[in-house]
């Protein structure tokens, strides 16, 4: 069984259907899936507002977990029966989905499918985008926005571990208190407070030196106002929209540095290197529970429409899951 997205649409629009087993090419493995998680990319992807990149399956869902149960010709270090999460470009939303080889990662020592199938999305995001291109130092103030999502609970935690002073945005109570649990020093309930106010007193008006933002828009230049000197904006996504008119000043003023990324249309290279680095850097605090993916719900794979009925309404705190077998 897999679930497809019958026509763009609502929640109910995902349908499970019947699919061939795919056959892995090439240093690709075919994985057996336990788990899925979901990802708010799914549901714009469902809203029919993001196209898979060339090459991607119309089956949504970009991280799984399971076992290895074919080999494609070429791969090395994996073997058949091997229990991996991983990074996918499509697909996850199945019970047998493709991935590439080296974008599968062994599962964290003693860390069961559903909490390893959160990982991938999130990891590889929050690592390439605050500690490769942000350059997150220990000791420097960082502001994540959406504090208590998938992203940004994974976000509070990496830089809290790495020694960053974290602040988040949330949209009520609970989730502010979920993102101080998590390690956030500051959580702003962003609907009844203005958070460049809030940064700007906390900080003695030196502002914040690393933003990830998912907002953009009228968030723009709130966040150029709320940097500090050399500062660094991180656009990853846009809900409030891709265009804004801005006054650069800020930019010059305090020589700060606007960028972004979007992970799935990059290369198996490029990940890759982040595979290799999450391994490295990311693992051991897995294994040792200094860093733990958030589980709000786990639905079966053939609920997914209640799944992303569930991210829509937006109360969650941390990851939906879905369970395959
Ligand atoms: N560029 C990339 O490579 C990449 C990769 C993965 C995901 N993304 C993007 O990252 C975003 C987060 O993904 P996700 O899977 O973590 O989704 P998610 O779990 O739904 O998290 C989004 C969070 O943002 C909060 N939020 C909404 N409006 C807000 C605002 N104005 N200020 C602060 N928080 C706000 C939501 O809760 P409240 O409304 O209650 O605050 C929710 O907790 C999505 O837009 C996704 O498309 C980008």
């Amino acid at each position: 069984m897999a679930i497809e997205i019958s026509r763009p649409g609502s929640w109910d629009v995902l349908k499970p259907c019947r699919r061939a087993v795919p056959l892995p090419g090439r240093g690709e493995v075919l994985v057996e899936v336990a788990a899925a998680g979901v990802n708010r990319p799914d549901v714009v992807q469902r809203q029919g507002l993001y196209t898979p990149p060339p090459g991607a399956s119309d089956i949504p869902g970009l991280e799984i977990a399971g076992e290895i149960v074919v080999i494609g010709a070429g791969v090395t270090g994996l073997e058949l029966g091997d229990t991996v999460c991983a990074l996918v470009t499509g697909g996850g939303y199945a019970e047998y989905c493709i991935a590439a080889a080296p974008l599968c990662l062994p599962l964290p020592e003693g860390m069961d499918s559903v909490r390893a199938a959160a990982l991938p999305e999130t990891l590889f995001t929050v690592w390439s985008n605050v500690f490769d291109r942000g350059q997150l130092k220990s000791r420097e103030r960082f502001l994540v926005h959406g504090g208590a999502g998938g992203i940004g609970t994974m976000a509070i935690q990496l830089a809290h571990n790495w020694g960053a002073d974290v602040f988040a945005t949330a949209g009520s109570a609970e989730k502010c208190r979920a993102c101080r649990e998590l390690g956030a020093s500051m959580a702003i309930n962003y609907r009844e407070e203005d958070f460049v106010e809030r940064v700007n007193v906390e900080t003695g008006g030196q502002g914040v030196d690393l933003i990830l933002d998912i907002i953009g828009g009228d968030y723009l230049q709130r966040n150029l106002n709320c940097l500090a000197v050399d500062g660094r904006l991180l656009q990853i996504a846009v809900q409030h929209g891709p265009k804004a008119a801005i006054n650069v000043l800020p930019v010059m003023l305090k020589r700060l540095t606007l960028t972004g990324s979007v992970l799935r249309p990059r290369s198996i290279a490029d990940k890759a290197v982040i595979a290799d680095a999450l391994r490295d850097k990311v693992w051991p605090g897995l294994a040792a529970g200094s860093i733990r993916p958030l589980i709000h719900a786990t639905f079966p794979l053939a609920q997914a429409a209640q799944a992303h009925r569930l991210m829509e309404e937006g109360a969650h705190i941390g990851k939906i899951v879905l369970t395959v077998r």
